[in-house]
């Protein structure tokens, strides 16, 4: 069984949020998967926006793919964006090649990955984001894998459950 690594973020602004991304994105690496949930408004494409332009995408260019389902961008290397939210079932998400995108040369952020939670490969990074509107954002991510040992150790350790102030610049690994 892999360990899960957990850790959680406060994230008091967009521009905050952004930046959350792209200090992820400056990290990512070809064969990465994020798998992110959250609520409608709760700044997943945000979150996303930041990761590619810290993979050295122009993130004017990164939309909600909602009606597209999968839009790929070239930076360092390919990142697709997809958004599995009107998908209705795993084959219509297998009909469109979906598949095929999952391979170690480029990176996954798939948004409403709850939708079809099959796509997720063995290993992964689930980010749970909680809140909306102008209110603070808290940022759950779990990092399932051998991949993500020694990696966004700068995160703050931690998960739901935890009601520290986040945000707390020293941090390590916490096994669970
Ligand atoms: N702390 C915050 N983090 C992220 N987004 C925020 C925050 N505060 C306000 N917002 C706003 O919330 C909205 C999030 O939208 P979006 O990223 O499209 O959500 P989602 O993709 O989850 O539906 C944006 O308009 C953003 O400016
Ligand atoms: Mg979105």
């Amino acid at each position: 069984m892999d360990k899960i690594r957990r850790a959680s973020v406060t994230v008091p602004t967009a521009d905050a949020m952004r930046a959350l991304g792209e200090r992820i994105g400056r990290e990512l690496r070809p064969g990465d998967f994020f798998g992110l949930t959250g609520g409608l408004g709760a700044g997943k494409t945000v979150l996303v926006q930041g990761i590619c332009q810290g993979c050295g995408i122009d993130s004017r260019q990164v939309l909600s793919p909602t009606f597209t389902i999968v839009a790929s961008h070239q930076g360092r290397f390919t990142v697709h964006h997809a958004d599995f939210y009107r998908l209705g079932d795993p084959d219509e998400l297998y009909a469109t090649g979906f598949d095929d995108l999952v391979n170690s040369e480029s990176a996954v952020l798939v948004e409403w990955v709850d939708q079809v939670p099959e796509a997720l490969p063995p290993e992964h990074v689930r980010v749970h984001i909680e809140g909306c509107g102008d209110a603070e954002r808290r940022v759950d991510f779990s990092f399932t894998g051998g991949r993500f040992a020694g990696r966004f150790t700068w995160m703050q350790p931690g998960d739901a459950s935890d009601d520290v102030p986040a945000l707390r610049a020293q941090s390590g690994e916490a096994e669970k």
